[in-house]
């Protein structure tokens, strides 16, 4: 795996055209093979999940072309209900395809997504959802297997308000008789997103962003046009790297609503934030105080993903910063390597209580998970002299050309 090579102490300037989201172009790709047709897919990131992802559709036998943030998906021949346990290893949203694939070919057979970095990752809730909706399940040997004579609208309750299990609902549901109903969806953008485009596709859908989402029939497209809407987490991984460096940027292509939380703690923490309707701008000293505690929470509350993010802006910040992570059992992985810079981090279960140091010395990290090593890169930013990133393909899973981006905008980053 390469390594990035971080030298700390830079303020960041300029302007950066934010990458289409990664976790809306998953589903909607996903979501392609419905129906059948081909769908043209823009503003897709460049990243290794959305290469994994391909790579499924291809096996699933659709045809694929891929040009400059540009996907085209064929989708008239899929012909396979199955993905081997090599293409599931390489990605866990690939579960995404467990809806897809039942409401395309009446099964699905596929190993079920392990724990990972973050925790035990389970799917009980998918598979209750597509339980509920007639799919007779078994599992046998580390693989699901999901079969449905006939799908039928149904009212599902999800016991949390799951970003997966909503999607999954959300796909199966597409080719079932009858109305579908899925209470207590998760309200993310990106469910709009896959709304937007699964309305595109001929699906009859309502509710995206709110608790409550119906879907209740579907007359398949020939030819489908969506642009992927833009990274929220990108975008608030740039603003906490402005924050903590100092200097001043412009955030292009991001729909400021979708990170407002992150705007909102940034603003306490001091800096100077303006937001357009595609476009925000943030003015930093870099001399950060003490905000409001982080407590993580399904959108609208403040994003898990960018609670490592948040971290790195504040190891420096003056005063103690309260973290509370409520939505992944693990995700503190990044703690042991931002101490390793000399950070004052205390964890107990759920909770971190960061102390503002006044410098932090560059060193050897590992990125363990994607936002954590985003994280730890953030944090050699602000470091004296050499960080070097390990693993950072995990960071490549998420940003598209994250070292690129960051040296745009005068970071001294460089890739060995
Ligand atoms: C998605 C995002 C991820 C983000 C997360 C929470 C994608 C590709 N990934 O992940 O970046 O961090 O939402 O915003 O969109 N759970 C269960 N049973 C289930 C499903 C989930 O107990 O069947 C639990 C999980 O273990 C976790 C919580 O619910 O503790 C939230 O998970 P979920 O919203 O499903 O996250 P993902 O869709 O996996």
């Amino acid at each position: 795996m390469p390594t990035w090579i971080v030298h700390g102490g830079k303020k960041l300037k300029g302007k950066l055209k934010v990458q289409g989201a990664k976790n809306a172009v998953l589903p909607i790709m996903a979501a392609c093979i419905l129906g059948g047709g081909t769908s043209r897919l823009t503003n897709c990131p460049e990243l290794s999940d959305k290469n994994a992802s391909i790579d499924i559709l291809r096996h699933l036998g659709c045809k694929v072309k891929c040009c400059n943030n540009e996907i085209v998906i064929d989708s008239n021949d899929v012909c396979k209900s199955y993905i081997p346990h090599e293409l599931m290893l390489k990605m866990r949203s690939s579960v995404m395809y467990m809806g897809a694939i039942l409401a395309r070919t009446g099964e699905v057979r596929l190993s079920k997504p392990g724990g990972c970095e973050l925790g035990s990752r389970p799917i009980d809730l998918h598979l209750k959802a597509l339980k509920a909706l007639g799919a007779e399940i078994s599992e046998e040997g580390g693989e699901v297997y999901c079969r449905a004579k006939k799908l039928r609208g149904a009212n599902i309750h999800l016991d949390f308000p799951s970003v997966g299990a909503t999607e999954n609902a959300m796909l199966a549901s597409c080719a079932a008789e009858g109305e579908t109903v899925i209470c207590n969806a998760a309200c993310e953008p990106e469910i709009v997103d896959l709304q937007n485009f699964l309305r595109l596709k001929g699906v009859k859908v309502s509710g995206a962003g709110s608790s409550i989402v119906k879907i209740s029939g579907f007359a398949p497209k020939e030819f489908t046009f969506h642009r992927i809407m833009p990274d929220r987490i990108a975008a608030s991984t740039y603003l906490c790297a402005a924050a903590s460096c100092g200097g001043e940027i412009i955030l292009e292509d991001v729909v400021p609503n979708h990170f407002y939380t992150v705007i909102t703690s940034l603003r306490a923490m001091g800096c100077d934030i303006m937001c357009g309707s595609n476009y925000v701008r943030i003015k930093s000293s870099g001399r950060l105080k003490v905000g409001r505690p982080i407590v993580t929470k399904p959108y609208p509350g403040f994003p898990t993903d960018s609670q490592a993010l948040m971290m790195a802006s504040c190891l420096k910040a003056e005063g103690t910063s309260v973290f509370v992570e409520n939505i992944f059992e693990n995700r503190f992985r990044h703690v042991p390597e931002m101490r390793r810079l000399g950070a004052d981090i205390r964890t107990e279960g759920r909770v971190a209580i960061v102390t503002g140091v006044k410098e932090l010395s560059g060193a050897p990290v590992s990125a363990c998970d994607l936002r954590g090593g985003a994280a730890l890169v953030l944090s050699g930013l602000i470091s004296e002299g050499e960080t070097r990133v390990y693993d950072v393909g995990h960071i490549e899973r998420g940003y598209e050309r994250f070292e690129f981006a960051l040296s745009s905008l005068g970071a001294d980053i460089k890739r060995q």
